[in-house]
């Protein structure tokens, strides 16, 4: 048996990321892939010096209270962590680290697959051609918004959020947005700073979603948000469906206040929301924001950059606690 540390993954990566992993760590694997529950999780960690897991395992104050103290990184295949528990980690001394910038692109994507699918009735479309129902045409057939030239409003200006706003503006899109703290001018590029949610939405033909889940945006767009937006408004949302309230979306959608949605998010995932999805006017995919070749191969990569500059001994270039 070698001295390598011995890295638990959870759920199969790309095949270069493992071949990759396999060269400097003792690799316990999850052969068929199925997503740990909790007691196979923490069972699974027991061996384990890292884990490089998803955001499909759970790493919550229990999860965390119940790892082996040889256990000393998560370094996490994700840019989001709301599935760890960080104050805990930081508690127990454990590192913590996520993959930012390398999914953007992939991410804004499908942000804007999303918007326009929203706009111009994607799915609806594809659905009536592919169940044989297209047998009819008119002027008035299938008509959904442009959304050239209109404004799009991110919640949220951090790299996903930025290149999402790149994407809008070669739609001749007008980018809005609210973030913490206003960007500098070489990052803004012309947008226009909103110093307050309110604000953002009364403007936004678009609203695209790119904060993280805190306990202040949990909710965020609820029934009295959504009532701020311009008349039949779009919402995307490619970040996390916490942000929405889900029963709220419902209504404005069924009403028509709002005009569309495209949601590769959900609060219940994988599954979705069995309302939205009797609704015509929602573009939906199942959370796949940062899923191409390239990103998740980016994606191991980086969080493998983490687990290599953590045991030479030295801070892992996206260390969060
Ligand atoms: C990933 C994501 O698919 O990185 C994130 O935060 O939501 C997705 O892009 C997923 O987290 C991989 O673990």
């Amino acid at each position: 048996m070698s001295d390598k540390p011995v890295l638990l993954i959870p759920r199969k990566l790309a095949a270069d990321v493992l071949d990759r992993a396999r060269a400097t760590y003792n690799v316990i694997l999850n052969d068929d892939d199925h997503v740990f529950d909790r007691d196979e999780l923490i069972a699974a960690c027991q061996n384990a010096d890292a884990v490089l897991p998803c955001h499909s395992e759970h790493f919550n104050a229990d999860v965390i209270a119940a790892l082996p103290d040889r256990l000393k990184i998560i370094a996490n295949h994700s840019v989001g962590v709301d599935h760890v528990d960080l104050a805990a980690a930081k508690a127990r001394g454990i590192v913590v680290t996520n993959t930012p910038d390398v999914l953007s692109d992939a991410t804004a994507e499908i942000a804007i697959l999303c918007m326009l699918g929203a706009a111009r009735r994607g799915s609806e479309g594809d659905r009536m051609v592919r169940e044989g129902r297209w047998n009819f045409w008119s002027p008035a057939f299938m008509v959904g918004r442009q959304v050239t030239g209109r404004r799009f409003g991110v919640l949220g200006m951090g790299r996903v959020g930025q290149v999402t706003a790149d994407r809008a503006r070669g739609f001749g899109m007008e980018v809005h947005y609210h973030n913490r703290s206003r960007l500098s001018p070489d990052k803004e590029k012309g947008a226009i700073f909103h110093d307050s949610v309110e604000s953002l939405l009364t403007v936004s033909d678009v609203l695209s979603l790119h904060c993280p889940t805190t306990p202040d945006t949990i909710g965020l767009i609820n029934a009295r948000t959504l009532d701020m937006l311009p008349d039949r408004a779009i919402l995307v949302n490619t970040a996390r469906g916490a942000l929405v309230d889900e029963d709220a979306l419902v209504a404005a959608l069924q009403s028509g206040r709002l005009f569309a949605a495209g949601l590769d998010v959900f609060r219940t995932e994988p599954g979705g929301n069995p309302e939205l999805a009797k609704l015509d006017n929602v573009f939906m995919l199942p959370h796949i924001g940062s899923a191409t070749f390239e990103t998740r191969d980016a994606m191991g990569f980086r969080a493998l950059d983490n687990l290599d500059a953590f045991f030479d001994g030295g801070t892992p270039g996206d260390r969060l606690v």
